[in-house]
């Protein structure tokens, strides 16, 4: 049964496809709607971020989905459409695509894609999430603000590739809607998730930083829990777990 992608609206100019999505969402919108942008005008990254959504440029989409997992399993489950950008993108550029931790797809070491997962749950049960991706496609380097120009690229600056935007949407979709029906019918779908985002990790068993304002860890980034938490084995050979947060990761 097709889930993901079933009703497709495409605006124009919107503040943010995962808000406008969001209001749906809590007006009883059945899962698998997908909006899709032009253009956002308040497009939103993890933490306090922006996400750069110029108009021609990129794909910006979100996904709404009424996942029946259990709510301790929303950080794994949030992991899964990184691993659809991820193949979709390298399919598409002919291209080489990696995971980075939590929820980046990368491109010949730079940022092509990042995701925004949120969540509504009680303490039980998922009440809805909401997966939304950009993608940058078209951007030249000189379109970065310069903050960034050595750590993101589009698919047409990296590889030289000019993919179809639309193609790409479709591709993500059918693969996530193909991840998405394992989740739903296979009870060890969380080994699953991170087997499979793990070998398309682009820092696995290498040497890491993780840091947000208050926090800094240092170490070998040895795998993901079967709940998404990142395990850096430390200097001292503690294995700490890093929970899916407002954290940057690099290579050190
Ligand atoms: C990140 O890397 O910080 C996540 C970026 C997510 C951006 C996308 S664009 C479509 C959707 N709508 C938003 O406002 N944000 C996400």
């Amino acid at each position: 049964m097709k889930i993901i992608g079933r009703k497709i609206i495409h605006f124009d100019s919107i503040s943010s496809t995962n808000d406008v999505l969001k209001e749906k969402a809590l007006a009883g919108e059945h899962e698998g709607l997908v909006i899709t942008a032009e253009e956002q005008t308040k497009g939103r990254g993890r933490g306090a971020n922006c996400w750069l959504s110029m108009r021609g440029k990129g794909l910006y989409f979100s996904v709404l989905l009424r996942p029946q997992i259990n709510a301790r399993d929303v950080g794994i489950f949030s992991l899964f459409p990184s691993i659809a950008l991820a193949d979709a993108i390298a399919h598409q550029s002919e291209t080489k695509a990696t995971t980075k931790w939590p929820n980046d797809v990368f491109l010949t070491g730079k940022k092509v894609a990042g995701i925004l997962g949120e969540s509504s749950a009680t303490s039980q049960k998922i009440n809805f999430v909401i997966v939304g991706a950009g993608i940058n496609i078209l951007h030249e380097q000189k379109d970065f603000p310069p903050d960034f120009s050595d750590s993101a690229c589009s698919i047409k600056s990296a590889t030289g590739k000019t993919v179809d935007k639309f193609e790409l949407l479709h591709e993500i979709l059918f693969r996530m809607e193909s991840i998405y029906s394992q989740i739903n019918n296979f009870a060890d779908w969380q080994h699953l998730i991170t087997d499979e985002w793990m070998k398309r990790c682009l820092h696995l068993e290498r040497k890491v930083i993780i840091k947000n304002n208050t926090f800094s860890k240092e170490g070998i980034f040895e795998r993901i829990s079967t709940t998404g938490e990142a395990l850096i084995r430390t200097e001292n050979g503690v294995l700490e777990k890093i929970t899916v947060g407002n954290f940057s990761l690099r290579e050190t």
